[in-house]
């Protein structure tokens, strides 16, 4: 049948797969999203991707389309009809289809939407694999926790960023403060050895790849804080790198023009790159609860 999609109780050709235009999610992106990876044939940290689903859909009070079972059962029944072993699984639920009306209508079945990427990983990074940066004001919303399919500030980000050359944006809230990456959150390592990143409030998404990272950091014995920092604090990190679902932990080398971490991959970046890989193919789906 070739590449498929699911789409509201359906496996469907990929080409073919369609929702009403009445849908909350195009009309109000009214919806939220996962983006899970695919490691040798399973997916890496499913538990925590589902956690966070739940309360991106809890916040926003929208129902589960199915029981937690069958949505894995579904997940995986996607990936074997398309043949993957590398790659994502796209996953977004919104709050149905209703005629246009701001408030929550009263009977309508939230929808559920699937498609999949095949792509392939590298553990290793050259020595020039580094990523430049370039940072903008952090426009978004308050409630950045909630993973919602309402991305246009994030679409303006990284094309602020292609333009300016960089891979990723990272974006700069009113006290100067950077609160994450356009799609991904980011990180530090100060010249004293100790690994930063923003707190998990309502300031940013608590990223399901960071919240593994930090554990392997912990592990590797390496001091993390949960905390604010300023692009000057940057500028001066002995590394710095971004973590995704689409990227695991990739190093930052440039950020608005200037040369952070002596230009090239940080050696504890490439460390935890590779313990990511390590636990990705071993170790998946270690229990996760929502922090509190
Ligand atoms: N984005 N912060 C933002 C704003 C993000 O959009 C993402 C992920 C992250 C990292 O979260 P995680 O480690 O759970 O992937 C942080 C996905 C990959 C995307 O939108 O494509």
């Amino acid at each position: 049948m070739g590449r498929q999609a699911y789409v509201n109780g359906r496996f469907v050709r990929h080409a073919e797969a369609t929702v009403h235009i009445e849908d909350r999610g195009y009309q109000f992106a009214d919806g939220v999203y996962e983006v899970v990876t695919l490691l040798a044939g399973s997916f890496v940290d499913e538990a925590g991707h589902l956690a966070r689903l739940k309360h991106s859909l809890e916040e926003l009070r929208i129902a589960m389309p199915v029981s937690d079972a069958v949505l894995k059962l579904l997940m995986a029944e996607l990936i074997r009809r398309n043949n993957i072993r590398n790659g994502y699984l796209y996953l977004q639920i919104t709050r149905g289809v209703a005629p246009r009306d701001f408030k929550f209508p009263k009977k309508t079945r939230s929808a559920l939407v699937m498609t999949t990427r095949r792509q392939s990983f590298s553990p290793s990074l050259s020595d020039d694999a580094g990523i430049k940066v370039a940072s903008v004001p952090d426009i978004r919303w308050a409630r950045r926790d909630i993973k919602s399919i309402g991305l246009l500030a994030q679409v303006l980000a990284k094309q602020n960023a292609t333009e300016a050359g960089a891979f990723e944006a990272w974006m700069v809230d009113s006290d100067g403060f950077v609160t994450e990456g356009a799609s991904s959150n980011a990180w530090i390592l100060t010249k004293n050895g100790v690994l930063v990143t923003r707190q998990a409030d309502h300031s940013v998404l608590h990223g399901i790849t960071g919240n593994s990272i930090e554990y392997l950091a912990r592990e590797l014995g390496v001091k993390v804080e949960r905390r604010p920092f300023t692009l000057a604090e940057a500028f001066e990190a002995r590394e710095a790198f971004i973590t995704s679902a689409t990227t695991f932990c990739l190093p930052v080398i440039e950020i608005d023009g200037r040369t952070v971490a002596n230009g090239h991959p940080g050696e504890l970046t490439c460390n935890l790159r590779q313990h990511y890989f390590d636990y990705g193919q071993k170790r998946q789906d270690r229990p996760f609860a929502w922090p509190k």
